[in-house]
């Protein structure tokens, strides 16, 4: 009888999927492979939060607190888990604290038991207030420290060693965690030092302790044994079809590795094999966005830029909107140096997509011209301590800044919103955490907006596999490449793009073969407006927000209009003073690069 058994959370519907398939399963498929899995005695489920939420309703049309409930009912005894990322809550900002607690209140009624916490920044303020409320629902607090390596030093570096993961460790044990995760979310911590680092926190800690990992780099699974070697309590992996790349290692060859072992985690192997086969049976829809994907080989480049898969792809898809796939290189180049900038964060949501997209801005319009509203909270403190100083001289862009930048608005401020539309606290929450995106998830959700075809059920992949093949023919007939050139796969809201950056290419060549903009023509009168009189966008995205009315008065820099633009706020300056003409869109309307934001006339 083994004394020490290794306990497992199975991240199969939440991080797997997250990782390898861009969040997009579907609830029905989510339920059918839950069912297969009830018996299993696992530790527990990873089965929400993290992108879900925002992914169910931007994406699906879905409802994640129908999910969540769905997936509760079919598993009454198997624990829940979600990942929170602190503040954010489930989002990419700080949300304040009734939005915070309502939040976790209402999720731990509707199924979850673990709540899994991260702060991107590791900090123990930021994480207070969550802490106190998955308390005060009885639930249980799982606090993780994110793992981050300073310059791909490992533990022995000036920042993140040691001592630094020591002591996190033991201040969120005296927060009250009831257990602890190390959070490896780029997959780069090495066999060796997980082992370290798990040895010298069992002699510090009286909780469980938990260690999570993504195989990207290939260290995944080679760390994993090396934790369990050092007495780690419980391991996350997922079910085999969706394994490996940049998810969780895979839980059968594990279960054969410990069988009869002191850590043997004593459960059935046919159990899993056979919820793997369901799960198999099912992937074939989703094949569009697995196969050929970036993510199906291990990319040990990771093991130098520390991105996470997530990200990684995020970028892509954020420079092929701006035309600038060319820039790559430049761009990879540039997060280390932003990363830099704002004090060495560890690479996690929210902060990865933060500095991966001020990156970009920096390289594509240069250094610090456009900030992200995020990064300026970010400077201003409003995420947290960074672990080291944020460069004063990029404060100092910000602090001369007058803008004064809205915090999160408030629960009464979104059931006023919605007030029309639904009273319902899951509702309310879904709004207050994602204003644009939720307020046209909840219009659809109630009929009031159909539902656009490209978020309905898959219906027609094989098609949609032979519409990608011409893309591919296409392209490969009307370019002559550089032997400098790389082929990359990527996904962009579930279509399929075969990229070739060939850094010897003008931005111009590479913008008219298959970008596809819809130049939205806005009234006859712009055509006789003067180019120097109007203010276009300099990328494609959602406009939040004018920040100013027709007839105001503006000077050179003002800020005209926020756009959200991967999953980022940013303001967009006036060029030149004059008085505002016209403004030709409404908050929540798409806009191309390029789209006219506002007409400004010369004074009188
Ligand atoms: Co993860």
């Amino acid at each position: 009888m083994p004394k020490n058994s290794l306990k497992i959370t199975d991240t199969t519907l939440r991080d797997a999927q997250q990782s390898l398939l861009a969040t997009r399963m579907r609830t029905e498929d989510i339920i059918e492979i839950a069912k297969t899995m009830e018996n299993i005695p696992l530790y527990s489920m990873e089965v929400w939060g993290g992108a879900t939420f925002d992914s169910t309703t931007r994406f699906l049309a879905e409802d994640p607190w129908e999910r969540l409930k769905s997936i509760k009912e079919i598993l009454p005894n198997t624990p829940l888990m979600m990942l929170l990322r602190g503040k954010s809550l489930v989002g990419y900002k700080a949300y304040d604290d009734e939005v915070i607690n309502a939040f976790i209140k209402e999720s731990a009624k509707t199924g979850i038991d673990i709540f899994r916490v991260f702060d991107a920044l590791n900090d123990e303020e930021n994480l207070q207030q969550a802490a106190k409320a998955v308390k005060s629902e009885n639930k249980h607090l799982q606090m993780t420290i994110c793992y981050s390596s300073t310059e791909n030093t490992g533990l022995d570096g000036p920042i993140y060693n040691m001592g630094y993961f020591e002591n996190k460790a033991k201040i969120f044990q005296e927060m009250g965690a009831d257990s602890l995760c190390i959070k490896d979310m780029a997959g780069i911590i090495t066999p060796y030092d997980i082992f370290k680092l798990i040895s010298s926190l069992k002699n510090i800690l009286t909780i469980p302790i938990q260690f999570h990992t993504h195989s990207t780099s290939g260290l995944g699974p080679l760390s994993l044994i090396k934790a369990i070697e050092a007495n780690v309590d419980i391991v996350d992996t997922c079910l085999s079809p969706l394994s490996l790349r940049t998810s969780q290692p895979p839980i059968e060859p594990l279960l054969i590795t410990l069988k009869n072992s002191e850590r043997d985690p004593e459960l059935n192997l046919d159990d899993f094999i056979n919820a793997s086969a369901k799960l198999k049976s099912i992937l074939p829809k989703y094949a569009d966005l697995i196969s050929n994907s970036n993510e199906s080989i291990l990319d040990s480049t990771v093991l130098k830029h520390q991105i996470p898969g997530g990200m990684y792809s995020n970028l892509i898809s954020q420079l092929k909107e701006a035309d600038a796939l060319d820039k790559l290189d430049e761009v990879l180049n540039e997060i280390p140096n932003t990363r830099k900038d704002m004090g060495y964060p560890p690479l996690v949501t929210p902060i990865s997509q933060m500095v991966g997209s001020q990156a970009v801005s920096n390289v594509i319009f240069g250094r610090y011209k456009i900030i992200s509203e995020q990064i300026q909270n970010y400077i201003l403190g409003k995420y947290g301590k960074p672990p080291m100083p944020i460069n004063p001289e990029v404060i100092d862009m910000v602090a001369n800044d007058n803008e004064q930048n809205e915090d999160s608005e408030g629960l009464a401020h979104a059931q006023n919103s919605i007030a029309e539309i639904s009273q319902n606290i899951q509702d309310v929450l879904t709004y207050a955490l994602f204003p644009n995106t939720g307020m046209k998830f909840l219009r659809m959700k109630y009929g009031i907006d159909n539902i656009p075809d490209n978020m309905k059920l898959y219906k027609s992949i094989p098609t949609q596999n032979i519409e990608h093949q011409k893309k591919k023919e296409n392209k490969s007939n009307t370019q002559n490449l550089s032997p400098n050139s790389k082929t990359y796969n990527i996904y962009i809201d579930n279509e399929l793009f075969e990229v070739t950056v060939d850094p010897t290419f003008k931005k111009d060549d590479l913008a008219t073969n298959d970008r596809v903009i819809e130049t939205t023509p806005i009234n006859t009168e712009l055509s006789n407006t003067d180019e120097n009189n109007v203010i276009k966008s300099p990328m494609p995205g959602i406009i939040t927000n004018y920040l100013v009315n027709e007839g105001d008065t503006i000077n050179r820099g003002d800020k005209i209009a926020v756009i959200e633009a991967m999953k980022m706020e940013n303001s967009i300056p006036a060029h030149k003073e004059g008085i505002i003409k016209s403004l030709p869109f409404q908050p929540g309307d798409l806009i191309s690069r390029g789209d006219i934001l506002a007409i400004i006339e010369d004074h009188a």
